[in-house]
């Protein structure tokens, strides 16, 4: 059974094209009037307009087709032509019924299911992660979910940046800054040493510390000083060339990075199907570089070589796309164009979804149209999906009080903080032992931080508050947890009590509204999809928890009759589950209490 605004929007549909109109004017949507109507059709409105005829008299010809519909209470016309439906309370509780039988609490599954791939969280090896990755992280992760709940196959990619100029500008910076390490890395490459096995004991010194402080010195020397970025350039390319030294050096980079991203992730609850970094595509460079020469695509320019992908139609001018640098080395770009071909190659996805930062769009673009020149994508199959910053309360990307970058993991620590302190000052989690407190404050640290950020819509930037984001109150992750356990402490007791759930009947206005908005979900997920927008989900989620909390306060359910009492149990089984969906689409978990 299909989702009630589906299956209604159908018998509107009908009934429009019985009258000879266009039949997708019939389409539904839930009332915006809740106390007048639970469902509601506008399209007499544009019906008129086309036929010349006035909109009540065509609201009318439409109602009355649909009154003898068993499904509806009543159809009624208001204003200028809006067509206002009210559902049977036996449509509803055959609907409830549905829905709390149904392990997916009433979403539906894609008919036609494809291989997705989503890019995403984009941390690069030998610089921890900041707050920049953050969205990146937490809104590819809901993406991948989210494709991944309504039916496709999907994978996630980290795609580390492991392979790029920042790769030569530290391994420059460490030789400096440690004679004897920059004596071996030279010894090294001069010498025909094996690539795999162990890396060499002076290299082991290096710590992820050490490259994190090194880096933003290096990058800004690299900026003012010619020789010195000539240097990163010709170390880069020696990376590329796999000469022993830098790449030895560089395997310890990634080593000692490896465990740091991995502990941020987990912590918040990221998770990666592929862990694959630019270097992995490097044995494809090569023969693609050949392959663009044989299509002629590839330009000289000044000793480098480019795709030009500009059209005539730009409104501004993009750049063209560079393969291959004047020191032979490949670029940001041409490690993604071969990425778009590894991935064709060992899974061919129908789409490709890169979540990355809004100020990439342009790098997307350019990438995107030299794929689809050189035939390894079809036009459309590669979609960038940008957000915008969270800010400071400066309005401006957020920054430390000293006005540095905030490391992801001292977020981490700062939201899980928080979250102690709101747990101890709500009362909650008092009887627990240290680990199950730790747990609990952790998965509502993380609730704080996806939903704060998925609740807006990802192009919207919006302003870091971690006191509103740990609020157990409002539109927050917290609350949201919060109801979820309420619900859970609520059924074990039932079962405490001996108390069953049984056969759903609607009769109470607070009942009618949570079937209603349980009907929603289907919704919000294709809708979701559809924008590649999680907000709606999150939107979902909360309009849920606050509809539960209304059937709880108007609804006594332990103390009804045994019949009412049962029903409501079931009632309140499948907002559970449909809330435990929703957060886990968002990528946010639920604890058992608090
Ligand atoms: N590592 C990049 C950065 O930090 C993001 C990678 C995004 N993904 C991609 N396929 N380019 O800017």
């Amino acid at each position: 059974m299909s989702d009630l605004k589906r299956a209604l929007g159908e018998a509107v549909e009908a009934a429009f094209a019985g009258l000879g109109l266009p039949a997708e004017l019939g389409r539904v949507t839930a009332s915006d009037r809740p106390d007048l109507a639970d469902f509601q059709c506008n399209g007499a409105l544009p019906a008129a307009k086309r036929a010349g005829k006035n909109p009540r008299e065509i609201a009318t010809a439409v109602a009355e087709r649909l009154k003898d519909d068993p499904r509806l209470a009543s159809v009624e016309i208001a204003g200028p032509g809006f067509i206002n439906l009210r559902v049977a309370d036996h449509t509803l509780t055959v609907r409830a019924g549905v829905i709390a039988a149904d392990d997916r609490a009433g979403a539906e599954k894609l008919a036609s299911p494809r291989r997705v791939l989503v890019d995403y969280g984009g941390p690069n090896v030998a610089k921890p992660m900041h707050v920049g990755h953050l969205r990146a992280s937490i809104i590819g992760e809901s993406v991948k979910r989210l494709y991944r709940f309504r039916g496709d196959q999907v994978l996630g990619d980290a795609h580390f940046g492991d392979w790029g100029y920042q790769m030569g500008l530290l391994i420059g910076a460490v030789m400096d800054e440690d004679a004897e390490i920059g004596g071996l890395v030279e010894r090294l490459n001069a010498e025909d040493a094996p690539l795999s096995g162990p890396i060499p004991e002076p290299f082991q010194r290096v710590s992820l510390e050490d490259l994190d402080r090194l880096y933003p010195l290096s990058a800004a020397r690299g900026k003012d000083d010619p020789a010195y970025r000539d240097r990163a350039r010709k170390l880069t390319a020696d990376l590329q060339a796999k000469k022993a030294g830098c790449y030895l050096l560089w395997r310890r980079f990634r080593e000692v990075t490896h465990i740091a991203l991995e502990r941020d992730f987990h912590a918040l609850g990221v998770d990666f199907d592929l862990w694959k970094g630019e270097s992995d595509v490097d044995g494809l460079i090569a023969p693609m570089i050949a392959d663009l020469d044989a299509k002629h695509l590839l330009i000289d320019d000044q000793g480098a070589r480019i795709i030009r992908v500009a059209r005539p139609e730009d409104k501004k001018e993009l750049p063209p796309l560079l393969v291959v640098s004047s020191e032979g080395s490949a670029m940001y770009g041409t490690t993604d164009l071969a990425t778009i071909l590894d991935r064709q190659q060992s899974f061919d996805p129908q789409l490709v979804i890169y979540c990355v930062d809004q100020r990439q769009a342009d790098h997307f673009e350019i990438v995107f149209r030299a794929a689809y020149l050189a035939g390894y994508a079809k036009e459309g199959q590669l979609e960038h999906i940008g957000f915008g910053t969270m800010n400071g309360p400066d309005g401006k990307p957020f920054k430390t009080r000293e006005g540095g970058v905030l490391k992801l993991n001292d977020l981490i620590e700062m939201a899980r903080a928080k979250a102690r302190d709101r747990l101890h000052e709500a009362g909650l989690g008092e009887a627990f032992d240290e680990a199950e407190f730790e747990d609990v404050a952790g998965k509502v640290a993380v609730a704080a931080l996806k939903f704060a950020d998925l609740s807006n819509f990802r192009g919207t930037s919006y302003v870091f508050d971690l006191d509103r984001f740990t609020s157990f109150e409002g539109r927050t992750g917290p609350y949201l947890l919060y109801q979820a356990v309420r619900v859970k402490s609520l059924l074990r007791r039932a079962t405490e009590e001996g108390a069953a759930a049984g056969p759903v009947t609607i009769a109470e206005p607070a009942e009618r509204d949570l079937v209603l908005t349980l009907d929603a979900f289907e919704t919000a997920l294709a809708e979701a999809y559809d924008k590649k927008a999680p907000n709606a989900v999150a939107e979902h989620a909360y309009r849920l928890s606050q509809a539960f909390s209304r059937f709880y306060a108007a609804c006594p359910i332990l103390s009804a009759e045994p019949a009412v009492r049962s029903s409501r149990l079931t009632l309140a089984g499948a907002a559970l589950k449909q809330l435990e969906l929703a957060l886990d689409v968002l990528g946010i978990a639920v604890p058992e209490r608090m």
